[in-house]
């Protein structure tokens, strides 16, 4: 999407769509309708329809042809919901649902108003626009395939570089996060380990990251028993993807550590999933993405210390040569862990992992992963689940959950949940029960992080949507990847 910015009048804008948002400053159910430009033309055009068939109610739309004392063939007015709750997450979605609304009545350019001049408007319009450009239908021979190619947008004010570098990291973050919808919409069939190490490698080349690729012979030398028991199931080999951020002039700390899962399809193994609903199990690589995502945009960005990802890419399958409940692996670490479930598969792959990212120097660890069912039980599709060892990691979390808009909600890590892990055989056991699953997946991972201040997310309900909204299609939602690389900028400010 090509975009550009300016600081001109509206009415003076020419173009085939003008998108101005409209707030309700009314209380309860009156509506009072505002519109968040103050050119004197659009108010004209507006006004008159305050009230009756605009309101500002969220998402609201109503599109007028060739308006008078306007140079844009169209308006479309876009309801922003109660002024007094009206921010820049609500103007990220408005920017999403105007590019949807539009791009399938055959627009292909617009002008997008911001109601103010600042950088977090700028952003919020940009990565709003760009995710609701996206959709899913890949292999639809009917794919109309349509977009949004160019993104004028409008700020009130005077000219203020800011704003040009807020567009250009809102294009960064936003099109690494459809590079990771990218990856996650893809079947099994066609996102093996191999396929899924080969476009990290593609990737890592495009934005100047070093990718290493290990495959099972140094996964096994490594004496990574977890991650190896998931992956000894398969025909298809697995695939431990290393990727390094290691900018000129960078300091020996902090190291980020990035560690996502990449089951690149979970049958569940011998403790076999019901054949109802199995074929989402595709997206169980969306932890994965979403660091490879989060890598993109840290290289594209600058970030001025070391980064590492890791993802432990392998399908989970039942076999001859698969792992048995039962059966009892010694993780990287020297620790051991009796497999209950061969279904708790994440957290075999990701103690590895984990374990991986310290060895390699990394001083502070995040991981995403569609960890649990459970999650998705306690949060549904609205916030991801984050747990830490550390609060002052949380305070930075919040920090970059300000920025980004995505919504995950604290879940405890408390020692009082380790004994429901505890194995008569083994040092640990990877199931801890029915009760409190996200947080037993979260205390077994956290065996493998020690002391390293830790972020873990689960995104089992977050990463995939079964429905289209307004403003995102169906399908992958690239959730974390934004939260993620604004988690490591804040780095940059201690
Ligand atoms: N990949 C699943 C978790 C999942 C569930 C992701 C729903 C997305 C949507 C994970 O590997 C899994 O199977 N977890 C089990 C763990 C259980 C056996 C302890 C679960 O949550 O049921
Ligand atoms: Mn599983
Ligand atoms: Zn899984």
């Amino acid at each position: 999407m090509n975009l550009s910015l300016f600081y001109s009048a509206p009415s003076q804008n020419d173009t085939e769509c003008l998108v101005v948002p409209v707030v309700d400053e009314g209380e309860k159910d009156k509506s009072s309708p505002k519109l968040l430009t103050p050119d004197p033309a659009v108010q004209s055009v507006a006004g008159p329809l305050f009230g009756g068939d605009v309101t500002g109610k969220m998402l609201e739309t109503t599109l007028l042809f060739s308006p008078q004392g306007l140079k844009a063939k169209r308006l479309l007015l876009i309801g922003g919901g109660k002024a007094r709750n009206f921010s820049h997450h609500e103007l990220r979605k408005l920017a999403g649902a105007a590019v949807r609304f539009l791009k399938t009545r055959n627009v292909r350019s617009f002008t997008f108003v911001l109601p103010e001049g600042t950088p977090d408007a700028v952003r919020a319009a940009v990565e709003g626009a760009h995710v609701g450009n996206f959709d899913s239908d890949y292999y639809r021979s009917d794919r109309k395939d349509q977009k949004i190619t160019d993104l004028h947008l409008l700020a009130p004010g005077a000219r203020n570089d800011a704003l040009d570098r807020a567009m250009q990291e809102g294009r960064i973050l936003a099109e690494s996060q459809n590079f990771t919808r990218d990856l996650v919409n893809e079947p099994g069939n066609r996102m093996t380990p191999t396929i899924l190490a080969d476009r990290a490698r593609k990737m890592a080349a495009d934005v100047g990251l070093q990718c290493e690729v290990l495959g099972a012979d140094r996964i096994k030398q490594l004496k990574m028993g977890a991650f190896w028991s998931v992956a000894q199931g398969s025909d298809e080999p697995p695939a431990l993807i290393v990727l390094r951020y290691d900018p000129p002039g960078a300091p020996a700390q902090p190291v980020l550590g990035l560690v996502g899962k990449g089951i690149t399809f979970d049958s569940g193994g011998i403790s076999i999933k019901p054949a109802d609903g199995m074929e989402k199990m595709k997206y169980d690589m969306g932890g994965g993405a979403a660091v490879l995502g989060a890598m993109r945009a840290i290289a594209l960005l600058k970030l001025k210390f070391k980064v590492i990802c890791i993802v432990c890419a392998t399908e989970n399958m039942p076999s001859g040569k698969a792992q048995k409940p039962g059966d009892v692996q010694i993780a990287m670490s020297g620790k051991s862990i009796e497999v209950i479930n061969t279904d708790a598969e994440g957290r075999l792959v990701l103690a590895d992992g984990l374990h991986y990212a310290r060895q390699l120097g990394a001083t502070h660890l995040i991981d995403a992963a569609t960890l649990t069912g459970a999650c998705v039980v306690a949060l549904g599709g609205v916030n991801a689940g984050a747990f830490t060892n550390n609060d002052s990691e949380w305070q930075r979390l919040q920090r970059a959950l300000a920025r980004s808009g995505e919504k995950m909600w604290r879940l405890p890590i408390d020692d009082d949940y380790k004994e429901l892990i505890r194995s008569g055989i083994a040092d640990m056991k990877n199931t801890g029960g029915r009760y409190g699953g996200a947080i037993t997946a979260a205390m077994f991972l956290k065996e493998f992080v020690e002391d390293t201040p830790w972020i873990h997310l689960d995104i089992a309900g977050t990463a995939w949507m079964d429905e289209n909204k307004p403003w995102i299609a169906q399908g992958p939602t690239g959730i974390a990847v934004r939260s993620i690389a604004e988690w490591a900028r804040e780095f940059e400010k201690d």
